[in-house]
């Protein structure tokens, strides 16, 4: 018995060494922040900087918006066979020949925005890319603490042009492209919810900032749920390309969602984040990861994730806008119906653009 109380006392002494040994290896880095590795110290200064001249504040606004869809043009011109270096920096350092893409149609506000944060600290544009995509979309309620890997060389080419999935691309077209850069297609589906903090500039130029859902400073399912209601009209002058009809007034649907959502192919896994937010979180998280890093060597990167802001707790709940009901939703996924949710009260939703800053 005396042993047994013996060996327990050593064991838990061992323990409780091991955690101070773990808790004791952290780095404290100038201003007196921890991290669990020293080189990751430099970030510090470089998040408060974005959060406050880039991202006015810590807000999930439209720079924190087209910060997250550069983190994508920027990875995803990447191909094994076609070429691109991938979460490189390219899209920046070869900026004249990248945001001439037709597919990167209006990216050069981010990418000027972001270049002199670029020139005054000591980081790769690569790493200052996907670093600005997590710390952004850590300011806005419900989204995941984004992994962010450390050290992405400079680029060396630019990225070959074709490579970006365009919102006239067929679901066939889209799920092969992100098939070559080595997502599935539950991960296209995945990486979409970026689309719950977004909007659109240049899909109808004569309505800029007009968001995707009709909550685009939230990270949450209402992206799901609304791509799934019958379009009825479109928010501005209609018929351009790559946009069709949404069901909200002020809100814009992209054919690429439209069509994803009602395709046999990722039609369920859709409608499976739809009031999900725990799968919401994790499958964007890990899509990102994955994205983030393409074309660089995983093993030559170091884990700075702990630099990334805690993000803020979703307080909304999954619902119908305003006037809508189950009676609006075009059921595509066979085997599964779509979630019971409730209605917003009050007058039909009308959704407000995103402001620009
Ligand atoms: C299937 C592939 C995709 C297509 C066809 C597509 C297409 C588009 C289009 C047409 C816009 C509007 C651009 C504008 O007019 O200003 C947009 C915006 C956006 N996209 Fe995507 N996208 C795709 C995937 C992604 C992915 C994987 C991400 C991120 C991981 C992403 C993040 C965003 C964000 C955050 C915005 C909003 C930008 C803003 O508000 O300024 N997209 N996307």
């Amino acid at each position: 018995m005396a042993f047994k109380h013996f060996s327990s006392l050593v064991l838990l002494t061992l323990a409780s060494q091991a955690v101070r040994g773990a808790v004791m290896k952290r780095a404290t880095c100038a201003d007196g922040r921890t991290t669990a590795n020293a080189a990751c110290c430099v970030l510090f200064p470089i998040l408060d900087d974005i959060q406050e001249a880039l991202f006015d504040g810590a807000e999930c606004g439209e720079e924190v918006h087209e910060s997250l869809r550069l983190t994508f043009h920027d990875a995803i011109g990447f191909s094994p066979t076609k070429g691109g270096g991938g979460a490189d920096g390219s899209i920046v350092t070869f900026d004249e020949i990248e945001t001439a893409f037709h597919a990167n149609g209006g990216i050069d506000d981010i990418v000027d925005a972001q270049k002199p944060f670029i020139a005054r600290h000591n980081i790769s544009a690569g790493d200052f890319i996907q670093f600005a995509g997590a710390v952004g979309v850590s300011n806005c309620p419900g989204a995941p603490r984004l992994n962010f890997l450390l050290g992405r060389p400079p680029a060396t080419a630019a990225s070959p042009n074709g490579l970006i999935p365009e919102p006239f691309d067929t679901v066939t077209d889209i799920l092969a492209r992100m098939g070559d850069a080595g997502f599935s297609p539950e991960e296209v589906v995945a990486l979409l919810a970026s689309h719950s903090v977004a909007a659109a500039d240049h899909v109808d130029e004569t309505i800029p900032g007009t968001p995707f859902d009709s909550t685009p400073g939230e990270f949450d399912s209402q992206f799901f749920i609304e791509t799934q209601l019958r379009g009825t009209a479109f928010p501005g002058v209609g018929g351009n390309q790559g946009e069709v009809e949404s069901p909200l007034a002020g809100e814009i649907r992209i054919q690429s969602d439209h069509d994803l959502a009602r395709d046999s192919r990722t039609a369920c896994e859709w409608q499976s984040f739809v009031n999900n937010q725990a799968k919401l979180q994790s499958a964007f998280k890990a899509a990102m990861d994955k994205l983030a890093t393409l074309g660089q060597d995983r093993s030559k990167l170091i884990d700075c994730s702990d630099v990334i802001p805690v993000p803020k707790p979703l307080q909304s709940k999954a619902h119908f806008p305003a006037g809508l009901t189950m009676n609006n939703i075009e059921q595509a996924c066979a085997s599964t119906p779509f979630p019971a949710l409730t209605a917003d009260p009050g007058p039909v939703t009308t959704v407000p653009p995103v402001p620009p800053s």
